[in-house]
């Protein structure tokens, strides 16, 4: 057993994000292109079986903290056991969702019940009309989802706002007053070219940077301690407004990868040590015909050890998969 692993830059990486599907109900600017039919065919995902194999080969390695994320994890059938099964496994401390919070109306206490405490929505604007030209889908669902989380009492609720000038920038003091009044965290993530939709360009950008000087201007931002959320948003909280915003600059800060504790497993067996880089290991070879457990640990001691510095983003990275073949 090799446990509290580190990278070549001796980051811990500790942290495993499971993509369960590449489909999504929602078709968000950033993420999908309009027409996008290129599915990956079913057999090609991982069955929740090899899913668990696998984080159990992490946690051999000292991995500690799960995500579930898709594609929208929500609309594959039995994601709700699956996250039962996660949260029962040995050695997994921290188990969290990312979702568009489309399905939470009657998936919140399913989830509740069996055991998910964390939880990210995605929240790009409150107004419907601006919500639904950045993601195609409805708003009225996903707030009912967040006051059902919050009733229900989950410890861990943050809202995802992708920031884009001209599109959702006029709801961001909206937005932290809704964060506010529901008392929950809100994250505020600049856009990366992580999709094919090429909607980022000068003219969308909007840096976290500039927010932060927006928000010098209403209150006094203080910084919270690393403590607060694991990895790279750096967190603040606003006493006037008493909220707390996570900032993810992945392109405005320069010092965003060193934080970085985390590594992807896409729906279709690919292990990622990077989100901006096209490294990648197929640890299918290792599960199928059927689970050889020291080849699927080596696979994945190895592609730790090829972790990159830092993300390619600012080197006119071109995406080889769109982000819901990844894992938000
Ligand atoms: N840029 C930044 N964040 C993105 N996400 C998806 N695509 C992008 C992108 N191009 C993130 C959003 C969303 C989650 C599923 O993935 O935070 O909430
Ligand atoms: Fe779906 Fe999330 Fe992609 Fe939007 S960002 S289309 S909700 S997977």
């Amino acid at each position: 057993m090799n446990a509290n692993q580190t990278d070549p830059f001796g980051r811990r990486v500790d942290y495993l994000r499971i993509s369960v599907t590449d489909r999504c109900n929602e078709r968000c600017l950033y993420c999908l292109p309009e027409n996008y039919q290129d599915w990956l065919p079913r057999h090609e995902i991982l069955t929740y079986d090899e899913l668990l194999a696998i984080v159990r080969a992490t946690t051999a390695l000292g991995f500690k903290r799960f995500r579930v994320t898709g594609g929208e994890p929500l609309v594959r059938p039995g994601v709700v056991e699956f996250i039962r099964d996660l949260i029962a496994t040995e050695g997994v401390e921290s188990v969290q969702l990312t979702t568009n919070g489309t399905r939470l109306p009657e998936l919140a206490k399913p989830l509740y019940e069996a055991g998910l405490r964390r939880i990210n929505i995605s929240l790009d604007a409150l107004d419907p009309a601006i919500y639904r030209s950045i993601t195609s889908g409805e708003v009225g669902p996903v707030l009912a989802g967040i006051r059902e989380v919050k009733t229900l009492g989950f410890d861990s609720v943050k809202l995802n706002t992708v920031l884009m000038r001209g599109r959702n920038d006029g709801e961001i003091f909206r937005l932290l007053d809704f964060a506010a009044e529901h008392d929950v965290a809100i994250r505020f993530i600049e856009l990366m070219p992580v999709s094919l939709t090429e909607m980022l360009s000068e003219e969308n950008f909007f840096p976290v940077t500039e927010l932060l000087a927006l928000l010098r201007r209403e209150d006094a931002p203080e910084p919270l301690n690393e403590s607060f959320g694991y990895g790279p948003a750096r967190y603040f909280r606003l006493p006037k407004r008493g909220v707390k915003v996570g900032l993810i600059g992945a392109l405005s800060d320069l010092h965003f990868c060193e934080r970085c504790n985390k590594m992807r497993l896409t729906c279709d067996g690919k292990l990622r040590p990077c989100l901006g880089n096209h490294l990648e290991t197929d640890l299918k070879p290792a599960l199928r015909p059927c689970l050889n457990a020291s080849h699927l640990r080596q696979l994945i001691t190895g592609t730790l050890g090829q972790k990159p510095l830092e993300h390619l983003f600012r080197n006119n990275y071109q995406p080889d998969r769109v982000m819901t073949a990844i894992g938000g």
